[in-house]
């Protein structure tokens, strides 16, 4: 009996140290353990026992559980820990591997030029203003000093939210001059930059909706040299030193007296070009000095105060600047036309 507690002994402890997961620890603890176990077996056998023998390998038979009992705890801990690094091991991740990469854009190369235009204006001491692009009729034309039936209030070139005409998608960015002179302290020397909506149909130089830089100064003593040499310097730092400009008068009814700004065509000096359509100018803004009637509109006094202001395209701009022949390359956002700038 003692011999088959000892060839049990050596036999089980070595299939315990060989078995390699957990199931199969379990399977031996009850192949030797269990009630129809290998050492249930031999204890069976006691009663064949002398009575002096039978205290002595009762001893022997705990010792030999406690034994089994033993390895199968120790074996069942090793192999939860091989299991755990060798989960961790698939698991891990190497830092050290250069990332999926992501392709990063840029600044829309429209927002490059009017980036610049901002800069050119802050150091002028200007602030930069923002303003609704659902505005009302009021801000949009009346207190413009457009009356009612004028042609730019026309429902063919706007567009109305509501029946009544009260409501549009605002055609200039003008509204922002009356804005401004609302909510602000003078002096004001503003710019506000923004998107406009005309019915426009898509063609290479025009789109329902385009962008215009509103400018405004208001403060004493200000006159149309102030405007034409602000203006001049604005085009020298855009175009280059020297750029020439010309001012043809013009009208738009919120500025008195109004012009628009030309400058020479900085592709050909002004001998007339494709970029020019012969011309030799380029038209660049349409501004004038503030209408009384503006000023007083918006409660400032036109005889202590005076102001200019002018309007933009920010489109034609970015596409004189970045030679850009269609419009509609600005706005479409195709990477091919996109990743060149
Ligand atoms: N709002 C005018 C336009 O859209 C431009 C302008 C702005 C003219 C300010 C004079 C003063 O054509």
């Amino acid at each position: 009996m003692k011999e088959l507690m000892q060839s049990l002994r050596e036999a089980s402890i070595k299939a315990i140290n060989e078995s390699d997961n957990p199931e199969s620890i379990e399977a031996l603890r009850v192949r030797y353990l269990g009630k129809k176990g290998e050492l249930t077996a031999i204890l069976r056998q006691m009663g064949k026992l002398s009575p002096e023998e039978r205290p002595a390998m009762g001893q022997l038979a705990n010792q030999l559980r406690s034994e089994i009992e033993q390895a199968l705890e120790l074996r069942k801990t090793m192999l939860s820990k091989i299991v755990l690094e060798k989960q961790l091991e698939a698991e891990a991740i190497d830092v050290t591997l250069p990332g999926a990469e992501q392709p990063v854009g840029h600044k829309h190369p429209m927002y490059n030029v009017l980036d610049q235009i901002k800069d050119i204006f802050v150091g002028m001491g200007f602030e930069i203003v923002d303003g609704p692009e659902v505005e009302l009729a009021d801000y949009n034309f009346t207190k413009l000093n457009i009356d009612e039936g004028h042609p730019s209030r026309d429902w063919t070139d706007t567009f109305y939210f509501t029946e009544d005409g009260k409501i549009l998608l605002r055609t200039q960015t003008s509204p922002m001059q009356v804005h401004a002179m609302e909510t602000k302290s003078l002096p004001i020397r503003m710019i506000a930059p923004g998107r406009v909506y005309r019915k426009d149909e898509v063609d290479a130089t025009h789109s329902p909706m385009f962008h215009q830089i509103e400018g405004m100064v208001i403060d004493k003593g200000v006159t149309m040299a102030d405007l034409k040499a602000t203006l001049n310097l604005v085009v020298e730092k855009i175009y280059g030193a020297g750029t020439v400009t010309r001012f043809r008068p013009h009208h738009f009814p919120f500025t008195e007296p109004s012009c628009e700004m030309d400058i020479q065509c900085h592709k050909c000096g002004g001998k007339g070009c494709p970029t020019c359509k012969g011309e030799g100018w380029i038209e660049v803004l349409g501004a004038g000095m503030v209408h009384p009637k503006v000023l007083a509109g918006c409660g400032i006094d036109p005889d202590v105060y005076s102001g200019w202001a002018f309007g933009m395209g920010l489109e034609r701009l970015a596409m004189g600047e970045y030679k850009i022949t269609d419009l509609r390359l600005i706005f479409d956002n195709d990477v091919r036309f996109l990743e060149q700038f």
